[in-house]
């Protein structure tokens, strides 16, 4: 193999990973203008601590864990000053994360009424652009319009800095 073999093969592989590694942890933000891709960070945290009277010091790596049945959606700094993110549930797909008065909630933000993606920018329902359903950011309980049921709804946790949802719906 020559050398620019190598460099093609090189290339090709490193987008391969990067393309695997975004659609496992990829979570897009709605800030009202275009949304925004964010390439989230390794699970792990590292804290560095050296205790005094000693010498020497010690790194020590904290595991992040999480409740079984959950899984690792990405940093909770990444939500910091937002209403709203969406993500790709493992299993559920296209979803949403919706600040509910400082607590994070976790629906689907798929339309029950058709495949219209929902939106959320603070205040009191979460909306479908497409017929005007809303629902309620609490639960996801239909508030109005014809969606002909909720939202489902995933469990959060966050844990450590990092942020889980269930893989079964709760609600
Ligand atoms: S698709 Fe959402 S209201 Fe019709």
């Amino acid at each position: 193999m020559n050398r620019r073999e190598f460099i093609r093969r090189m290339v090709v592989a490193s987008t391969l990973t990067v393309t695997g590694i975004a659609a496992v942890v990829e979570l897009l933000a709605r800030t009202g203008a275009p949304e925004q891709v964010y390439q989230l960070p390794t699970v792990q945290t590292q804290s560095t601590s050296q205790s005094s009277g000693q010498t020497g010091s010690s790194t020590q790596t904290q595991q992040v864990s999480m409740s079984p049945g959950y899984v690792l959606i990405g940093p909770s700094s990444s939500l910091s000053g937002r209403k709203s993110a969406y993500f790709t549930h493992p299993t559920h797909g296209s979803s949403m994360l919706v600040n509910d008065n400082g607590t994070w909630k976790a629906f689907s933000a798929i339309c029950t009424h058709a495949p219209c993606t929902v939106q959320y920018g603070g205040g009191s329902a979460i909306s479908c652009p497409c017929h005007g359903a809303t629902f309620s950011p609490s639960d996801g309980s239909v508030l109005g319009g014809p969606a002909p049921a909720p939202l489902a709804e995933y469990g959060v946790q966050i844990v450590g800095g990092s942020l889980f949802v269930s893989t079964a719906r709760i609600n």
